[in-house]
């Protein structure tokens, strides 16, 4: 039976109506709503009325940006949406007549490349979403790793530097504030700052002063020399923190995604080359695949369909 899939980013919100082989039927999306968690609520239960609509559907998936809790109905903490002990998963049920489940958006991710995309078959793979935030998701023979709060595989947030940089966790140096989509801009910004080998980054900002997102992705599109030194540095962290996640972890497979990732060869060979740098036993550790996302901008509500599905059959 086909299932719902939500993901609530920061700027977007997507959902989709999926099948059970993991193929989307129909589609839709919207800004996320500033501000009020409330109007979020309204977004996703308007988006999911229109995509179950003559269709036969029991369960739909929310995937949110946050800590989760492990009945899988509260978010604990959003980093990046004003979402604090949050109890979504009832305040979607009073208004809608399905199973719903909540899950930590990069987990949402992480499974749907795992049963459908560059993970198939892997079934020790750990993957990291490089977007706004920095997402992880574990899996660990063949089973999404949760921990015992529900909020485990916080990859985002494993500290790269003692007193570093201020995380929206809390906390500091974690590697969110170093592997991000939003440290890239900070990276491409500096370099144009002091006029480095940024000829185009420094042009481009001529006219407006800082560079956006959309400028930093044309100048990748472009390989201009600034923005993959900009990617290099990005690389040189997630490669260490990937390092230090074998350690723990030993995945065989790395699967990067998210907005960066599209990047391809631009970000993973940095990473690679710091992985093996930084790996403990380096020379004697076998070596994991690092690949980027398949299903690039639909794991998320891919991801989410499957895991409500599969929640929902062994209830
Ligand atoms: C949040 C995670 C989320 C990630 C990617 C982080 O800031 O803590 O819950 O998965 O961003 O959206
Ligand atoms: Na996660
Ligand atoms: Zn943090």
């Amino acid at each position: 039976m086909h299932a719902v899939g939500i993901d609530i980013g920061g700027t977007k919100i997507a959902g989709a109506l999926v099948t059970e082989a993991g193929e989307i039927v129909r589609s839709d999306r919207t800004p996320t709503p500033a501000g009020d968690p409330g109007a979020i609520v309204d977004a996703v239960v308007g988006m999911i009325e229109r995509l179950v609509e003559g269709e036969e559907v029991r369960a739909a998936g929310v995937a949110a940006a946050g800590f989760i809790d492990e009945q899988q109905s509260t978010v604990y903490y959003a980093p990046n949406i004003s979402w604090r002990n949050e109890p979504f998963r009832d305040r979607l049920r009073e208004r809608l007549d399905l199973d719903i489940t909540i899950d930590n958006d990069a987990n949402a991710a992480g499974w749907a490349e795992y049963r459908f995309g560059a993970g198939r078959g892997v079934k020790n793979m750990t993957m990291l979403t490089i977007g706004t935030g920095v997402g992880g998701a574990i899996i660990v023979d063949g089973r999404l790793l949760r921990g015992g709060f529900g909020a485990g595989a916080e990859l985002g947030h494993l500290r790269v530097v003692p007193g570093g940089l201020p995380c929206g966790c809390g906390a500091r140096g974690c590697i969110e504030q170093y592997g991000s989509g939003r440290a890239l801009l900070r990276m491409a910004n500096e370099i144009a700052d002091v006029g480095g080998i940024g000829l185009r980054l420094a042009g481009l900002r001529e006219h407006g002063g800082q560079l956006t997102g959309q400028h930093v992705a044309k100048l990748i599109a472009e390989q201009d020399p600034g923005a993959i030194q900009a990617l290099r540095e990005l690389g040189g962290w997630l490669g260490q923190a990937c390092a230090s996640l074998s350690a723990v972890l030993d995945p065989s497979l790395f699967v990067l995604g998210g907005g960066v990732a599209s990047a391809g060869d631009l970000l993973l060979d940095p990473i690679r080359e710091a992985y093996l740098a930084h790996l403990p036993a380096r020379g004697y550790h076998p070596e994991p695949s690092f690949e980027t996302a398949q299903l690039v901008n639909d794991a998320g509500v891919v991801g989410a369909a499957d895991l409500a599905r599969l929640h929902q059959q062994s209830r």
